[in-house]
């Protein structure tokens, strides 16, 4: 009935999710409130780490991008599962970190990790940095110098493939800031310099072409430019890269009109193309890294909010106001965004109002979703924004000095807090006083 498995409705006509009413739980913790189902991340992370299995021999492993969202108790569930993890900056690693995760298998990517952030990264043995520009590759080596250690490193590489999907979350054309192009010659030059320089060693090759893709067809191609460059890089310089990570982006659903397709159907493909090329250029199958992080959390959440003001403008269209907005969501504000929205404590009827969702920010941009077709919502009542596990609560900002959200995790009818809701005092507390 609903786009996400985890979601039903009860007896009351209330939406569930993971067997917990959400209307109990809105009243319970209050709204605007991210909830997730502990069920449905730890069965796609199992997923992951099968398909692995399955297509390599268990020759890799799965990291979960934690920019899709870090919390202490979502990097613990990560290392439960076997998984490894993705960090883009200090504040995750240093997430990581608290959470106790396998520092060696923790990879740091960035396109302008500070100074400090690599310190931070190197004083703690992070397992591999993914090195974005030569003038961060100097910085690691001189750093190992200095602290007498050697760092492994990951190169990332733009494979020049063109994912279908928005400008912004696409990242593995020419034309990015992340990485070292392949067609200019750069990525080489970058191999050249790593192998030169005493203090890294340079495992493995990094490529990330766009994030909510559905196509196959764009990993396949990307897999096989990436193990054209190792063969090139044995060729022209003996070198031999042992490892391969082919990055995230599988598409989730937000709404009816998205279709993805299983992941193991990626890994599939994506594996016979390894496998082909490996034995076509004689070379050892690579081992395989693969990043996700939106299919990981993104199906499995929801948001809570409560309506307020309910505002129709003759022949224009109705307003549903509700108590969070691009605080706690800016994805339709930032790329439009199409979500599914469910009157929560009506979620047994059809939808029968088409109207826009819009947040309490001061700002007209300030929508969740526009010409949506709900329940007809009145002040008071529960709507329920579908797969928002992911950048959501790791995009929120404070806006209009507005708190973010808590997130409660449920499992098989019992809820349980991860992160509490901020307090107004939460928002002053780094104000210094006169
Ligand atoms: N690895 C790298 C190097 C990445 O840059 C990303 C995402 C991932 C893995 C995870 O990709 P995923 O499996 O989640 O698609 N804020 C945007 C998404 C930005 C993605 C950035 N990089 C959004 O809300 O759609």
């Amino acid at each position: 009935m609903f786009v996400n498995d985890c979601l039903n409705v009860n007896a009351e006509g209330h939406l569930t999710i993971g067997g917990c009413d959400t209307v109990e739980l809105a009243k319970k913790y209050g709204t605007p409130l991210y909830v997730l189902d502990e069920n449905v991340i730890r069965s796609t992370c199992k997923s992951y780490v099968s398909s692995i299995e399955k297509h390599y021999n268990g020759n890799g492993l799965a990291l979960y991008a934690s920019k899709a969202l870090s919390c202490k108790a979502l990097c613990e569930l990560a290392a439960e599962e076997k998984m490894g993890l993705d960090v883009v900056s200090g504040g995750e690693l240093y997430t990581a970190l608290k959470a106790g995760f396998p520092v060696e298998k923790i990879h740091f990517h960035g396109n302008n990790k500070t100074y400090d952030e690599l310190n931070f990264a190197l004083d703690n043995n992070i397992g591999k940095i993914v090195v974005d520009n030569l003038t961060e590759l100097e910085t690691i080596n001189s750093l190992c110098v200095e602290k007498g250690k050697i760092q492994k490193i990951a190169l990332r590489i733009k494979p020049g493939v063109d994912a279908h999907t928005h400008d912004f979350i696409r990242t593995g054309q020419i034309d990015s800031k992340f990485g070292f192009a392949l067609e200019t010659g750069e990525a080489m030059e970058a191999v050249k310099e790593s192998i030169k320089l005493s203090n890294v060693e340079l495992t493995e090759l990094h490529c990330h072409i766009g994030s909510q893709i559905f196509d196959i067809d764009p990993f396949v191609t990307a897999a096989e430019i990436m193990m054209d460059f190792i063969r090139a890089i044995k060729d022209e310089t003996s070198h031999i890269v042992t490892e391969l990570n082919l990055g995230g982006g599988f598409g989730i659903k937000y709404t009816n009109k998205d279709n993805p397709t299983a992941y193991d159907n990626y890994m599939n493909s994506v594996s016979r193309a390894v496998h082909a090329k490996a034995e076509q250029y004689g070379i050892p199958v690579p081992f395989i890294y693969i990043e996700p992080g939106r299919s990981i959390v993104g199906e499995a959440g929801i948001t809570l909010y409560t309506v307020g003001a309910v505002k129709t403008i003759p022949n224009v269209r109705t307003y549903v106001s509700i108590d969070g907005g691009m605080c706690d969501n800016i994805r339709y504000a930032l790329y439009q965004s199409e979500y599914t929205v469910v009157t929560a404590n009506k979620a047994d009827k059809e939808p029968d109002t088409v109207v826009t969702v819009a947040g309490k920010c001061c700002e007209s941009g300030d929508l969740i979703q526009e010409n949506t077709k709900i329940v007809n919502a009145k002040p008071g009542d529960i709507l329920a924004v579908l797969s928002t596990g992911a950048y959501n609560y790791s995009m929120a900002s404070n806006y209009n000095r507005i708190p973010k959200p808590p997130i409660v995790m449920v499992n098989n009818g019992e809820d349980r807090l991860i992160v509490k809701r901020e307090t107004y005092e939460d928002l002053i507390k780094n104000d210094i006083d006169l």
